[in-house]
């Protein structure tokens, strides 16, 4: 990563009226939460077509429960342990100068609100909270209740029931209504939370300038996100340890992991009267 490629996407933060980031797994990668995608990624261990949706789930706990448990377990142990990094942290601290406005992101894990980020559009959900699939009502259940949630993994026992009563079981009844609690996160096949999904097109299409970090950019309609806002005519910043097929539509493209070039971006900006600059 070259400095002066840096120094112009500063510049560009501090001309723009309204920066907004976009991320994915990547900028949680330094965290120790495993993108999905790649080597070693969450797919590679747990494939989508069992794990990453309601049925192949259901399926494969009737043949193998304990690869269901393990599966949660991993997934909540990683989101239990992972701490802000670098990348996190400078977002919080560019919302903090109010030059960043909001952050629309894909990842289910609270890294962005633990980094100091106040305005966080969740398009695929969030690990830490339940919702009632009969009436809605969401429950946030926090790093309490997901550690609960990991030390009753290895008393209930699987099998006997199906595995949305399972889940059920595990995360308790509604409050509201009694209804059946399941994970306020988006499956494969499912829709998108729709007032998540209207802020993070509107966010799009009003910023004049996107970071978009750690991404792979091919599920949709998460993808449309950069594109909205490049159509709206917003500069794009891609941050990224490889070419995405959002590269083609950047306007400053930065190689490198998330955590250390935006650790460096934030330093360069505040080592900088930026005043002077912007
Ligand atoms: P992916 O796992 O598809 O992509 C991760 C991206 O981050 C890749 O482009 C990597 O090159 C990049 N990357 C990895 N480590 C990095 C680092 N340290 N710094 C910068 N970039 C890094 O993750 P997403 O794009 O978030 O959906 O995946 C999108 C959606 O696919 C997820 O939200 C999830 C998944 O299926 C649902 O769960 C509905």
């Amino acid at each position: 990563m070259e400095e002066k490629d840096l120094e112009q996407v500063v510049r560009g933060l501090l001309r723009a009226k309204k920066a907004v980031a976009f991320t994915g797994a990547g900028i949680s990668a330094e965290s120790g939460i495993p993108t999905f995608r790649g080597e070693g990624g969450v797919w590679d261990k747990y494939p989508p077509s069992r794990f990453g949706n309601l049925l192949g789930l259901s399926w494969e706990w009737l043949v193998n429960p304990g690869r269901v448990k393990d599966f949660i377990k991993d997934v909540l142990e990683a989101f239990l342990q992972a701490q802000p990094n670098p990348a996190h942290l400078a977002l919080g601290r560019l919302e903090a100068l109010r030059i960043l406005k909001s952050v629309i992101t894909q990842n289910i894990d609270n890294l962005h609100e633990k980094g100091g980020c106040h305005k966080v559009i969740k398009i695929h959900g969030s690990l830490d909270r339940a919702r009632c699939s009969r009436c809605g009502a969401l429950r946030l259940m926090g790093d309490q209740g997901l550690r609960e949630i990991v030390q009753s993994l290895g008393i209930r026992k699987g099998r006997r029931v199906g595995f949305l009563k399972w889940l059920g079981y595990l995360l308790g009844e509604c409050e509201s209504c009694g209804g059946r609690m399941r994970p306020d996160i988006v499956f494969f096949y499912e829709a998108l939370p729709m007032d998540a999904w209207s802020q993070a097109m509107a966010e799009a299409q009003s910023c004049d300038l996107m970071l978009v970090i750690g991404t792979s950019g091919i599920v949709y309609p998460a993808a449309q996100i950069p594109f909205l806002a490049k159509r709206a005519g917003a500069e794009i910043v891609e941050i990224n340890q490889e070419v995405s097929p959002l590269s083609r539509i950047a306007t400053y493209r930065i190689e490198g992991p998330a955590g250390e070039t935006m650790g460096k971006l934030f330093s360069l900006l505040e080592s900088k009267n930026f005043r002077e600059w912007g």
